[in-house]
């Protein structure tokens, strides 16, 4: 009977000493200490003992499970690190490895110059205005001082869709909107960028789409001065300190007096270069005070309130500024030029 306990015990203590998973020593721990197990097995031997006998035997029978149980648990333990480390060595990183490149997109040139103008403008309390691309023209147009037949609906050719619907021609569309949105109430202080569309012909300097954004305030005591100031302070912020700015007498139906705005320009610092072609200015956009007769149509009294509006192009500025010579690169996508801006490099 007795080498029965020490027979289950040896052969515990060697098939535990050959498992070499935790699956296998799991089987195992059933085989010899479940309910059902081998070492149970023996404690039932006992009921056929004399009474003498039984406490000798049951003495042995614990012995034997704690030996078998014990080595369980050594066996356990080592497995354990052994299933750690192997994990771990699969699942080595080498952090040393030079990383793979990703590449992220650049930001186009012209939402460059338009972030800029956004957030120059926005400092100085201004909001951003937005309004659609397929405009009525009613905005584009009638609101804007140019009633049908009017010789300025030709300087700006048109892409019509049905004869009161086109593709914007100017950012003047949106200010107009704001105007009759406004109802009267003042002060107004706002710019519109956004894509604008006119019938051209493409080539290095032209584009029949491009993109436009225009200032507008609209207050008491506004004043051509405000507007020069307003102008100086965005093309000190845009070409770099100490700019001039300079208007000259030009015509928009919409604005009067209306200008043509010229900043010294800030490649030569006004002494004359190829840029400039040697006059040391540069034509950036045009501006005005706006007509009375706009303020009237849009329900403001022109007696008590006055206003001015500016418009640039915001392809000009980002060629001056990065030096580009064909305002089609800004439409192509040639990933080669638009990498040139690339800010994350
Ligand atoms: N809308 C004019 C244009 O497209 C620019 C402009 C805007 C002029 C506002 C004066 C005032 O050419």
């Amino acid at each position: 009977m007795i080498e029965k306990i020490t027979q289950v015990q040896e052969e515990a203590l060697q098939e535990i000493e050959k498992a070499d998973t935790l699956e296998l020593l799991q089987q195992l721990r059933i085989t010899y200490l479940g309910k059902k197990g081998k070492i149970q097995e023996l404690m039932s031997l006992m009921r056929d003992l004399s009474k003498e006998d039984k406490p000798a035997f049951g003495q042995k029978v614990n012995v034997c499970k704690d030996v078998v149980t014990n080595a369980m648990e050594e066996k356990q333990k080592v497995l354990s690190a052994g299933a750690l480390s192997s994990k771990l060595e699969k699942e080595k990183i080498d952090i040393s490895l030079a990383g793979e490149k990703m590449e992220i997109g650049t930001i186009h040139p012209l939402i460059l110059i338009q972030q800029e103008i956004e957030d120059l403008f926005v400092g100085m309390g201004y909001k951003v205005a937005e309004g659609p691309e397929v405009e009525k023209d009613y905005y584009n147009f009638e609101l804007a001082n140019i009633p049908q037949d009017h010789p300025a609906r030709d300087m700006q050719d048109t892409f019509y869709i049905d004869p009161e619907t086109l593709l914007r021609t100017h950012t003047t569309a949106m200010q107009m909107r704001e105007l009759e949105k406004a109802n009267g109430q003042l002060p107004i202080k706002l710019i519109c960028p956004g894509k604008v569309y006119r019938r051209d012909d493409d080539d290095a300097t032209h584009s029949h789409q491009f993109t436009q954004c225009e200032g507008l305030v609209v207050g008491e005591h506004i004043t051509l001065a405000d507007l020069k100031g307003t102008l100086k302070y965005m093309a000190d912020v845009m070409f770099g300190q100490g700019r001039q700015v300079r208007f000259r007498p030009s015509y928009f139906p919409f604005t009067e007096p209306s200008v043509e705005v010229d900043v010294s320009c800030p490649f030569c610092n006004g002494k004359g270069c190829n840029v400039c072609k040697g006059s040391g200015w540069i034509e950036i956009l045009g501006a005005g005070m706006v007509h009375p007769h706009v303020l009237e149509m849009n329900g403001f009294d022109p007696e008590k309130c006055s206003g001015f509006a500016f418009g640039v192009g915001l392809e000009r500025v980002a060629m001056l500024k990065y030096g580009i010579d064909d305002i089609r690169n800004f439409y192509t996508n040639d990933i080669r030029f638009l990498e040139t801006f690339d800010r994350f490099d």
